[in-house]
């Protein structure tokens, strides 16, 4: 199993993105139901392992946050393009998120994954020559941003590899406790 940790995201943050999905010569871009934001990429692994992985994931005791998408970017510079992506307002709750993911992985026997965590929602892998209108892609969509949204859970998914591109399925869903302040 290829399995990695992430958020899956409401259906209409999901629309909102696949809105600027559109417009990038010869680009295959992520479906619409394959957006997501991964938290942390374990690779294959096998049945027990992901039992054990699943049981460390269990153990996160974490508070529900916002999160708002803002800006598009992209990985490599414009020569040598290789993802786009849609990036993240910073939210503290969601490092700490992923800090605790993070340990958890590691106590069930996967250590620290060496890139430095950048929260983004990538919407399309570019492979070879970069698309000759990116410049006019950026400048048109550069600015995209969403309303907030919440993140109530977090998500264990299983990626399955074909030749439409990747697919991926949640297979175990971890809430996020209510972070209910009370005024006095
Ligand atoms: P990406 O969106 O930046 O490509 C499933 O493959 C998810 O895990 C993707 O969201 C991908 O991030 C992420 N991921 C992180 N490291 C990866 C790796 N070494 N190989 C494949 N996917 C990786």
């Amino acid at each position: 199993m290829r399995l990695f940790v992430g958020l899956t995201l409401p259906d209409d943050i999901r629309a909102s993105l696949a809105g600027v999905c559109a417009g990038l010569d010869g680009a295959r871009w992520v479906k619409p139901e394959n957006l997501h934001m991964t938290l942390r990429f374990i690779g294959e692994v096998g049945g027990a392992e992901a039992g054990d992985i699943d049981a460390a994931l269990g153990t996160i005791n974490a508070p529900a946050f916002q999160l708002q998408c803002q800006g598009l970017g992209h990985f490599g510079k414009a020569a040598k393009v290789r993802a786009l992506w849609a990036g993240l307002t910073p939210s503290d709750a969601l490092s700490h998120l992923q800090e605790k993911i993070e340990s958890a992985v590691a106590r069930a026997g996967y250590g620290a994954e060496g890139r430095k965590f950048k929260p983004h929602i990538t919407l399309v892998r570019i492979r070879g020559r970069p698309p000759k209108n990116l410049g006019d892609y950026m400048a048109a969509h550069g600015a995209f941003t969403t309303a907030p949204f919440s993140i109530n859970a977090f998500t264990l998914f299983e990626s399955h590899m074909g030749h439409g591109g990747s697919h991926y399925v949640p297979i175990s869903e971890y809430p996020l406790f209510d972070d209910v302040l009370t005024e006095d």
